[in-house]
C-alpha cells in the first residue's frame, strides 16, 4: 500500500530523513515514534505529497509519487485522510460544514453529504455539535472533528500526526479506539506519537525513528493476515 525505497529528505541541506525503507501493507496499523525532530511528521508529509523527497522512491497504492505532477496531487489525496498537528478547522463554519467540505469539493449531492457527515459525526460522538462553530468545542472535541473530516470520504489510508497530543487519558483512549475501529474496517492507518503508553497498550507494528533513520521495528509479528472488506459508515449504523 505504501512503500519507500531509500528515501532521503533534506531541508536546506539539513537531513530530516536518511535512507528510509518502508513497506506498509493494506490494512496495517503502524505507529511511528521517536524523539522530537526525528522525522515523523516529515515521513507522513512525504506520503501525503505535502513535501517531496530529496532522493528515493515512494509508492502509494502502486503509484510513484516522488515525481508526481502537481495537478495529480488532489486525486492522490482523495484516498488519504490526514489529521496533522496543526489541525486547522475553519472558525467561521459549523462543525458540519468543516466535515462536509471535501465532499462539496468532490461534487457530492447534498443528501449524500448530509448522510455521510452525520454518520461520521455520530461515529466520533459529536452529532449533537453539528451546528456549532469549532471555537465552542473543547480541544478534544475539535480533535475529533478533525478526525471526522479525515474519515468522511472513507479513505484507504489515514495518516494521523500526534492525534492525541494535549488530550487527557480518557479522550486519548476514545480517539485511539476510533482509529483502531477505522483500521478494523480495512483502512491502512499510520499514527505518529510520542506517547509510549499507547505503544504498550495497542501492541501494533512500531517504527522508531532516530535522527531521520528507522532505528528499530517491533511488533511486526502482529501484522494483519487477512483484510476484511471495508464497510461504509452508513452500513455500520
Ligand atoms: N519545513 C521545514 N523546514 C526546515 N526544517 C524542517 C522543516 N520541517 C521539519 N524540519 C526539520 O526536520 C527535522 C525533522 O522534523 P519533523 O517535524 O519531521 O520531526 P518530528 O519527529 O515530527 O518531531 P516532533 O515530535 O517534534 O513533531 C527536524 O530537525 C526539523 O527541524
Ligand atoms: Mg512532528
Amino acid at each position: 500500500m505504501i512503500q519507500l525505497f531509500h528515501v532521503h529528505k533534506q531541508y536546506r541541506g539539513q537531513p530530516a530523513l536518511v535512507d528510509v525503507n518502508l513497506d506498509v501493507d493494506k490494512g496495517e496499523f503502524v505507529f511511528l515514534t521517536g524523539a522530537s525532530g526525528a522525522g515523523k511528521t516529515t515521513l507522513l508529509k512525504l506520503i501525503f505529497c505535502a513535501e517531496r523527497p530529496s532522493r528515493g522512491q515512494i509508492l502509494v497504492s502502486g503509484r510513484n509519487i516522488a515525481r508526481i505532477r502537481e495537478s495529480a496531487i488532489p486525486y492522490l489525496r482523495r484516498n488519504i485522510g490526514v489529521v496533522f498537528q496543526d489541525f486547522k478547522l475553519l472558525p467561521s463554519a459549523t462543525v458540519f460544514d468543516n466535515v462536509a467540505l471535501t465532499l462539496h469539493v468532490l461534487g457530492r449531492s447534498s443528501s449524500e453529504i448530509r448522510r455521510r457527515v452525520m454518520a461520521v459525526l455520530e461515529a466520533v460522538g459529536l452529532e449533537h455539535k453539528a451546528a456549532n462553530p469549532p471555537q465552542r468545542l473543547s480541544g478534544g472535541e475539535q480533535q475529533r472533528v478533525a478526525i471526522a473530516r479525515a474519515l468522511v470520504n472513507d479513505p484507504a489510508i489515514l495518516l494521523a500526526d500526534e492525534p492525541t497530543g494535549n488530550l487527557d487519558p480518557a479522550l486519548t483512549l476514545d480517539i485511539m479506539n476510533l482509529l483502531a475501529d477505522v483500521n478494523v474496517r480495512g483502512t491502512t492507518v499510520l499514527v505518529a506519537t510520542h506517547d509510549h503508553s499507547l505503544l504498550e497498550r495497542y501492541q501494533k507494528r512500531t517504527l522508531t525513528l532516530d535522527r531521520g533513520r528507522i532505528l528499530e521495528e517491533s511488533g511486526s509479528a502482529s501484522r494483519r493476515a487477512a483484510i476484511p472488506d471495508r464497510g461504509s459508515w452508513e452500513e455500520r449504523r
